[in-house]
């Protein structure tokens, strides 16, 4: 098998990392996000909240342009949002390059899956907290992403539930037996102490905001999530 986005030449799985901007200084966003195109990451993680779904607002299509502009890394894009099926094209115009939609927004979310892999996009689902992974049983085969939410979603800065482990490896056990390319995010709570035994629980992609855009140095601390053990 060669070298593929989910496995290394080894065959050993990637790590990869997603600095969430929700923690980034938004006065200056541009050179955020040069500071993310020259460091080791692999996605910019773009957080999208409309106060009803969460609890919190974050920010819409012209910032997420704005990104597109002077990202050279794909848009992971992150909806928290109620009825996500009215935005997908737009989202796909704004630039997103990977869409995840949460699990607990969408009632017909086969459909919603479908029509963000026909615009083009990559196709996520995101979990909350409660929600359980066997949930995902009968739509596994159709998606390119599980997000696995470690905080119940809405801010950033929150602290890690230690139960997401747990959820990673069942969930890291039932895509090996369906579809072992898809990959797996981990969002909330990300730091040091927890960026390695997420990497051996089966995650493949790290979201990191605060520990990240807080560090005394970023791009170091990009690679040291990285390297974590
Ligand atoms: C929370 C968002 C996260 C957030 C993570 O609802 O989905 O992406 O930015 O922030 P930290 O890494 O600070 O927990
Ligand atoms: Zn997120």
């Amino acid at each position: 098998m060669n070298e593929s986005y989910i496995f290394d030449k080894k065959q050993n799985m990637k790590r990869l990392i997603a600095p969430s901007l929700l923690a980034c200084d938004f006065g200056n966003l541009q050179k955020d996000i040069c500071m993310v195109n020259e460091s080791e990451a692999d996605y910019i993680h773009c957080d999208i909240m409309d106060g009803v779904f969460v609890p919190n607002i974050s920010f819409g299509f012209p910032v997420l342009e704005y990104v597109k502009k002077y990202a050279e890394k794909p848009l992971d894009v992150h909806l928290m949002i109620v009825n996500p099926e009215n935005y997908l094209q737009r989202y796909k115009e704004a630039g997103a390059d990977i869409l995840t939609v949460h699990w607990e927004a969408c009632t017909h979310l086969h459909r919603v899956i479908e029509e963000i892999k026909n615009l083009g996009m990559k196709a996520g689902i995101s979990l909350n907290p409660h929600t359980p992974v066997d949930l995902l049983t009968d739509i596994l085969q159709d998606i390119d992403l599980v997000l696995i939410m470690s905080v119940n979603p809405g801010y950033g800065g929150q602290k890690y539930i230690e139960r997401s482990y747990s959820k990673i490896s069942r969930l890291r056990q039932m895509c090996n037996e369906a579809k072992p390319d898809v990959l797996i995010e981990v969002d909330g709570g990300v730091d040091l102490t927890n960026a390695g035994k997420l990497f051996n629980a089966g995650v493949n992609i790290l979201v990191a905001g605060t520990t990240v855009f807080r560090a005394d140095n970023p791009k170091k601390m990009i690679s040291d999530l990285k390297k974590a053990t």
